[in-house]
């Protein structure tokens, strides 16, 4: 496969944080601000200066190995209604999705539907930072450091009835600000789907910010969906409906590719892709490719999901 090297001119210079600062900033916020801002914020939170979000949580499920740094994260994206190239989406997205207002309408089995502003829809719930993992399928991955809520908290207020099997996510669907969208290739808007058990996995979250700042467009905002054991392409980018639904969805790569992309697309390098090996990876800004673990490395909290499944079968 080939990986694109990022121009620098890809980005704008307000995008983009050095890690370097970042980390400092992160030690900085962890010791004088926090002691600042007292007792009030408890001992894991991160308070948050202007243009950040916060304060922050920690979580206890982030990785210690080292985050891709902001320009990486935000310079080397797939997000298809922007073009097909990895610097498309840095390109034209900032430029041409308007992420004001935005509003998510939750329906299906559940007593209490609604639709209502994406900042209601996180209103109230503790946002935490957590660094994931993230394996494309396509062979590259990054460490990158999201913030959002769990997607269980979310879920909850809407009271999903027993009915409720699976969960359906779509992206806007918008030709107008999505210009990819006018020429098929995929069928749109971007459909994702999980079941009700993974939905609710502690694991599993909706991302509103990166590197402590609201997400940049390229990667889903104002809200994308985050799970980090399975491929990337799972992680629907500037959802604008939840369904809590009795089949299992349609996803927009499985009807695309049915051979290629199953509904599950849990990270397993044991399950080659028909048309290249999935046991490898290269971490983004590393020489030498890694070891692709099983579950990305998650196995311990969600293999019991999967317990007696097939997951040749269910790919
Ligand atoms: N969501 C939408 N709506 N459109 C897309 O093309 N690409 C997916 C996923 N979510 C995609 C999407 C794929 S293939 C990957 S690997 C991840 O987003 C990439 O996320 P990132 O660009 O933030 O790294």
């Amino acid at each position: 496969m080939l990986i694109r090297i990022r121009r620098s001119s890809d980005l704008r210079e307000s995008d983009v944080t050095p890690e370097a600062v970042y980390q400092d900033r992160r030690r900085f916020l962890q010791t004088s601000v926090l002691a600042a801002a007292g007792a009030a914020l408890g001992p894991t939170a991160l308070a948050a200066p202007a243009g950040m979000l916060g304060p922050l949580r920690k979580s206890p499920f982030s990785t210690d190995e080292e985050p891709n740094d902001f320009a990486d994260i935000t310079g080397y994206n797939n997000f298809y209604e922007f073009g097909y190239d990895k610097a498309d989406p840095a390109r034209h997205a900032p430029k041409l999705l308007r992420t004001e207002p935005w509003t998510v309408a939750i329906g299906g089995e559940c007593a209490r539907p609604g639709k209502l502003a994406v900042e209601d829809l996180t209103r109230g719930i503790a946002l935490e930072e957590r660094i994931y993992r993230l394996r494309c399928v396509e062979g590259w991955s990054m460490v990158i450091p999201w913030v959002g809520v769990p997607l269980a908290a979310v879920l909850q207020r809407y009271q999903p009835t027993s009915r409720a099997k699976f969960v359906e996510f779509v992206t806007l669907h918008d030709p107008e600000q999505m210009p990819y969208q006018r020429r098929g290739g995929l069928p749109w808007p971007y459909r994702e789907g999980l079941r009700i058990d993974e939905a609710m996995h502690p694991l599993t979250m909706l991302a509103v910010g990166l590197y402590g700042k609201p997400l940049p467009a390229q990667n889903g905002a104002p809200l994308r969906l985050v799970v980090p054991w399975k491929y990337g392409f799972k992680s629907i980018k500037s959802i604008v409906a939840i369904n809590f639904v009795e089949q299992q969805p349609r996803t927009t790569w499985s009807l695309a590719a049915p051979r290629e992309y199953g509904f599950y697309a849990n990270v397993n390098p044991e399950v080659d892709h028909p048309r290249w090996s999935q046991k490898r990876e290269r971490r983004i800004g590393h020489l030498f490719k890694q070891d692709t673990l099983m579950f990305n490395g998650y196995g311990e909290q969600v293999a019991q999901l999967y317990a007696g499944m097939d997951l040749r079968k269910y790919f």
